[in-house]
């Protein structure tokens, strides 16, 4: 059976470093500001928004919540996103994806002050990343992921790492972060998607093998080799009658028959999901630290 990666115990551990900073901040009158964006009523974004603004007032930072009704128009957005680009109480903006479709995304992100994108969206962010250079932002669940693996000790450097899925939240920043020359990365890395011909043959070939590609339950036991080190990206809604919400969370990975050739998985929830949140919390200090 595999070692189970316990992400809310990792996260944890950079709460630790992340309330002495944010002590450190706030002894000298500075107190680091989220706004978080939700338009529209979709129930797992709401959720999602609902856990990064607690985890911000928890950390004692300075939090707003926006929920804009479904209805709001693309200038009243690009309205509020200026609002909030301008108050210095404000360090990190987070606009929830996916928006309502009369909402244009790329516009959005795109009059973001760059400084304070802290999910790492903006085209500058997206170019600081190809380059590597320090004072970007890099998105919330690769550089979750990263760290996860970081903390586990399992070595990143040299091993061929698949990812499956190239999204812009997750796939294509995370193989860029992997592929960057420094120790906790190195990795040698694959992009295969729903297109991919031989997928089986391919993510057999991980070392590290990365799910985010949206499906309940879609790498199964065939996908993997023995030994490998598996992470669930995926938070799939699925109908549970006997569950008191109707609904139970599963990933992307059928986690029973994986878990028994793998050497280590991510379980959904508790895997990836604490680590992005922890991650937007530790770019919000780095946008309040840079904007100073
Ligand atoms: N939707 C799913 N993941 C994310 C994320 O990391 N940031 C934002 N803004 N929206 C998301």
């Amino acid at each position: 059976m595999a070692n189970l990666i316990d992400g809310r115990a990792i996260a944890e551990k950079v709460y630790v470093d992340l309330r002495r900073e944010i002590a450190e901040l706030k002894s000298n009158g500075i107190t680091p500001g989220l706004a978080v964006v939700l338009v529209g009523d979709n129930p797992a974004s709401r959720a999602y928004i609902r856990s990064k603004d607690k985890m911000s007032r928890e950390l004692g930072l300075h939090s707003v919540k926006l929920e804009l009704p479904a209805s709001t128009t693309q200038s009243e957005l690009l309205a509020r996103v200026e609002e909030l680009n301008r108050d210095p109480a404000i360090h990190g903006i987070l606009v929830q994806s996916p928006p309502p479709k009369q909402i244009d995304e790329t516009a959005i992100v795109q009059a973001l002050d760059p400084r304070k994108d802290v999910d790492g969206f903006h085209p500058a962010n997206v170019a600081k990343l190809v380059s590597a250079a320090a004072d970007g932002f890099v998105p919330c669940t690769p550089l979750g992921i990263q760290r996860l693996l970081v903390e586990s000790k399992i070595g990143i450097s040299g091993a061929h790492v698949v990812i499956l899925g190239r999204s812009m939240i997750v796939g294509k920043p995370l193989a860029l972060l992997l592929m960057q020359k420094n120790k906790n990365a190195d990795a040698t890395v694959t992009v295969a998607h729903s297109r991919s011909r031989n997928l089986e043959e391919i993510t057999r070939s991980a070392d590290i093998l990365i799910a985010a590609i949206g499906r309940a339950n879609f790498v199964k036991s065939g996908h993997v080799r023995d030994g490998a080190v598996i992470v669930d990206v995926g938070i799939n809604r699925i109908e549970d009658a006997t569950n008191e919400r109707g609904y139970r969370l599963v990933g992307d990975v059928a986690f029973d028959e994986v878990a028994k050739k793998a050497a280590a998985i991510t379980p959904v929830p508790g895997g990836v999901g604490p680590m992005t949140i922890a991650m937007l919390m530790s770019n919000t200090v780095k946008a309040c630290r840079q904007l100073l």
